[in-house]
């Protein structure tokens, strides 16, 4: 049996071009795979049985997907400090030992991944933290709530308290159990990403042996590359022989093209140039680039110089757990205006290369899967018809005003999770 979603569709086929379909309708099949997206007047075809969730007047978008998450970190947001290493060392730090409790991590994780689908997030680029027990156990929250997850256990052997490091091999084997146990779980809703935190508090052995665990299992690797000034500093005092940040990962076998690298704020053209040849993807995080005044992301030459770039909350860096939301502040942080079209394939369809499932999500291309939102956007529209606003318009009054779009309903693979 099928399923027909009919409303108002609104969807990124590339990064200069969306789909606005004013009264569509979304065939499903009953494994949750789009069939078709066709005008309403066309359908339906003969000896269609059908289920129908009948939407009209909502707009129907493609889960976003947030590519950089932090889970211990949800109950610190908003706690301002001065730049990344002593908020780092003030806040988050602390916040991330105490996920050593499995009772406090389970929590975290319930309400990490409630929290996302009821923005409207349907997958997720996420740190646990270094604990491997809180690692497993966000694993089982993500099953159990249906949303997409790649998830790391962070890897860190140095420069942070004692209870946040470890050897380099109880680091790596752990890692290694995990990606045995999860990998490719839940019909491949879930993932392991590999996840050295950064160059600061991985030592070259951890890094090395993260890249050879990454190859071995072909996996993806998170980490986070160039957000801070202070940051890169120290990452030149500590990896002296390196001539750049970049080559700090580069020559670990961290950067290809399953590397998703937040921020990527400060790097030089050279470094830009080298990610993009390796097909790697940074991650925007404006929301957090402006609460830890990390500077701006340089997206239109990131993107001029063939650089992947997805789009990412950093809760808790980022304030709001939005997708929508880190749009607008996309938009506001650049000097020149940001193409509407490009702001929403960073929230979809960049974020399912980045997080490489671009087959599967971020549109609605018959073969994907049906992840997908109904938003009630009466508020964003002041007084207008859905069906009648230009497509163009409605994108941009969206973005530009989504905290007063109302996440009505969440799906994933066809299955209702809110
Ligand atoms: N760099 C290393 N760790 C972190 C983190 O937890 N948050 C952010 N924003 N940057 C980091
Ligand atoms: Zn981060």
């Amino acid at each position: 049996m099928t399923t027909i979603y009919r409303g108002t569709v609104l969807h990124s086929l590339a990064p200069d071009r969306f789909e606005l379909r004013p009264d569509a309708e979304l065939v499903v099949d009953d494994q949750g795979t789009i069939l078709e997206l066709r005008d309403a007047s066309e359908g339906p075809t003969e000896g269609e049985t059908q289920g129908s969730v009948d939407r009209r007047g909502r707009l129907i978008v493609p889960g976003l997907v947030d590519a950089h998450f932090h889970i211990p970190q949800i109950d610190v947001i908003g706690i301002a400090s001065r730049q990344l290493i002593d908020w780092l060392r003030e806040h988050i730090f602390a916040a991330e030992i105490a996920n050593a409790d499995p009772v406090i991590a389970r929590d975290r994780a319930r309400r990490s991944f409630q929290g996302l689908l009821a923005s409207g997030t349907t997958a997720v680029a996420a740190f646990s933290s270094r604990h491997t027990e809180a690692t497993h156990i966000a694993f089982e929250e993500a099953e159990r709530a249906g949303i997409r997850a790649l998830i790391g256990k962070v890897l860190m052997d140095r420069e942070a308290p004692d209870a946040l490091i470890e050897p380099a091999e109880t680091a790596l084997a752990d890692t290694r159990s995990l990606i045995e146990h999860w990998h490719g779980r839940a019909e491949g809703r879930l993932a392991v990403a590999v996840t050295p935190r950064f160059g600061i508090t991985c030592s070259d052995a951890l890094l090395l042996g993260a890249g050879q665990l990454a190859e071995e299992f072909g996996v993806p690797i998170q980490t986070h590359l160039s957000e801070n000034k202070g940051e890169i500093a120290r990452i030149a005092e500590l990896f002296p022989d390196a001539k750049d940040y970049t080559e700090v990962y580069e020559r670990a076998g961290l950067i290809g093209e399953r590397t998703i690298l937040a921020h990527c704020i400060h790097l030089d053209g050279c470094e830009i140039d080298r990610l993009a040849a390796a097909g790697a993807c940074a991650v925007y995080c404006p929301d957090s680039n402006f609460f830890l005044h990390s500077g701006r992301f340089p997206l239109l030459e990131s993107r001029k110089r063939g650089l992947d770039v997805a789009l990412g909350s950093d809760i808790g860096a980022g304030t709001s757990w939005s997708l929508l939301e880190a749009m607008k502040m996309g938009n506001y942080m650049q000097v020149e205006p940001v193409d509407p079209a490009l702001l929403l394939f960073l929230g979809t369809l960049g974020g399912a290369r980045a997080l490489g499932w671009e087959d599967r999500i971020g549109n609605f291309l018959p073969g994907k899967a049906a992840d997908l939102v109904v938003l009630e956007v009466e508020e964003i529209l002041s007084g207008r018809s859905i069906e009648s606003t230009a497509p163009a318009e409605l994108l941009s009054m969206l973005i530009h005003r989504g905290h007063r779009a109302r996440v009505e309903e969440v799906y994933v693979a066809g299955k209702r999770l809110r």
